[in-house]
């Protein structure tokens, strides 16, 4: 007898089985019985709705809400879900389709189908919804509201015709679904391992065919065409940044008004910082190289920098490791080959109290990544942002634990505004030499952002690309050799 295959998930070339979101909800449950809390409740979430670009008819592609992703795995918008705490019950609540869908968009396929698709206990339509609920007699729903600390956005908190009739708790579900998500299960990590695997064979892509005189949109559409075409990376997992010369120095570069426009000159510098995402789990890689393959000596003293700040790092990631301890030991990694080279003068300590890292590397050392680039969890109850430059921008001030899966992306970037500001700041402006600075001026940028997951005893990195000045160059003039 032919044994049935497990439902599962399949677009490029991983199958992902859907077991993945019981073994979520499991926890999930498991998290709020262990509390304590949610005795005979039920969770009920509301999936992510398609839109149309504003008033027009035009639908932009769904992607599901990463909430409601990572609890059911469904792809289709208009659906609900719920879980009973108690027994682990899961049942999905699909829109029933107008008839005129099938002419449209295909055939309306039967409850069944998303019972056994998405392997949960019951299906029942949208609108039965209080009615399945009520049967179930709940002592409350548990609903979810709570903010992004990224975006400062709240998430979409269930809502549905006799919700009325219930009582709904909207604040404990949050803080547990939350924190479930930060620790990642080996099978979310199997999805991390991929999409960093094809994100950097797309990049290696890019090292290969880049040639002066090219434009940094050609860069981005190769990424996202290898991603696809390669992968099954419908997404990628925030707009790609293609930052050539200059532009290297413009942290989010890539967007609307700056559309990755620039030709790429011979001697310029690249920032390319751009990750897939498969079956809604992100990548975020940056790879900064010569566009013509050789680093000049500037180059290399900026290249290096980072290049030993990101290594730095990555010895001392541990459980217990504190992330901010990471992110001063990168900016101190850097401040002391600027140093060496002549760009910075001074102790050490003062420069740090003055806040001169933050002057190159005004960004925040990594972040929690998962089925959001920028993932949640970074600030729970209890911990809260820092003031100082550099270190306020921390997308997470935690200590580290295994299963966790965050970027190490530190940099060195010449941002003419700050710097002009930092020459005229008496505290500052001792530290700089602006002689040396101005040679930089129009430099750009250098980032090295890798993937990693901490492990019991470290981390294992993602992320797989040229990192080192002599494996970019071997591995660029490789790809030249033929010419
Ligand atoms: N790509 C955005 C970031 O590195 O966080
Ligand atoms: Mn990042
Ligand atoms: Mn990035």
């Amino acid at each position: 007898m032919a044994v049935k295959a497990e439902p599962s998930f399949c677009l490029g070339s991983l199958n992902v089985s859907v077991t993945l979101h019981d073994t979520n909800r499991k926890r999930l449950c498991k998290s709020l019985t262990e509390k304590g809390v949610g005795a005979g409740a039920i969770i009920v979430l509301q999936g992510g709705e398609e839109t149309n670009r504003y008033c027009t008819d035009t639908a932009l592609v769904f992607r599901q809400e990463s909430y409601f992703h990572w609890t059911f795995g469904v792809l289709e918008s208009g659906f609900y879900g719920a879980i009973d705490v108690d027994s682990g019950k899961s049942i999905l609540f699909c829109p029933k389709l107008p008839e005129e869908y099938a002419i449209w968009m295909g055939v309306i396929l039967p409850k069944s189908h998303f019972k056994e698709k998405y392997a949960v206990d019951e299906v029942h339509y949208v609108e039965e919804i209080a009615d399945v609920l009520e049967s179930m007699n709940p002592s409350m729903l548990l609903t979810l509201r709570g903010v992004n600390t990224d975006s400062g956005s709240t998430c979409q908190e269930a809502v549905f015709e006799g919700v009325h009739k219930f009582k709904v708790n909207n604040t404990l579900l949050h803080p547990h679904i939350m924190e479930c998500r930060v620790i990642k299960t080996p099978q979310e990590l199997e999805i991390l391992r991929y999409t960093n695997k094809i994100s950097s064979e797309a990049h290696m892509e890019i090292m290969r065919k880049i040639r002066p005189g090219m434009k940094e949109y050609e860069m981005e559409s190769l990424f996202q065409h290898y991603c696809y075409s390669k992968g099954g990376c419908r997404h990628t997992s925030y707009t790609c940044i293609c930052g050539s010369g200059k532009n290297g120095a413009v942290l989010h570069y890539g967007h609307a008004g700056a559309p990755n426009d620039k030709v790429i000159n011979d001697g310029d510098m690249c920032l390319f910082d751009m990750g897939g995402e498969y079956y809604c789990y992100a990548s975020d890689i940056t790879c900064s190289f010569p566009v013509n393959g050789k680093f000049t000596n500037n180059q290399k003293i900026i290249y290096q920098a980072v290049y030993d700040a990101s290594r730095a790092v990555m010895k001392e990631v541990k459980p217990g490791a504190s992330w901010v301890e990471m992110h001063r030991l990168a900016e101190r990694t850097i401040l002391l080959v600027l140093k060496q080279h002549g760009l910075v003068q001074g102790d050490l300590d003062e420069m740090v109290k003055a806040n001169i890292g933050a002057l190159f590397m005004p960004h925040g050392l990594g972040h929690f990544m998962g089925l959001d680039v920028h993932d949640v969890g970074g600030y729970p109850e209890g911990t809260e942002r820092m003031e100082k430059p550099g270190l306020k921008s921390l997308r997470t001030v935690r200590h580290l634990q295994a299963g966790m899966v965050l970027t190490i992306e530190p940099g060195c970037y010449f941002i003419q505004s700050v710097l002009e500001q930092a020459f005229n700041n008496e505290t500052q402006a001792p530290f700089l030499c602006q002689q040396e600075l101005q040679r930089f001026m129009n430099f750009g940028g250098v980032r090295i952002e890798d993937d990693v997951v901490v492990t019991s005893d470290g981390m294992e990195l993602l992320t797989c690309v040229p990192r080192t000045i002599n494996d970019i160059e071997a591995f660029m003039a490789k790809a030249r050799e033929a010419e």
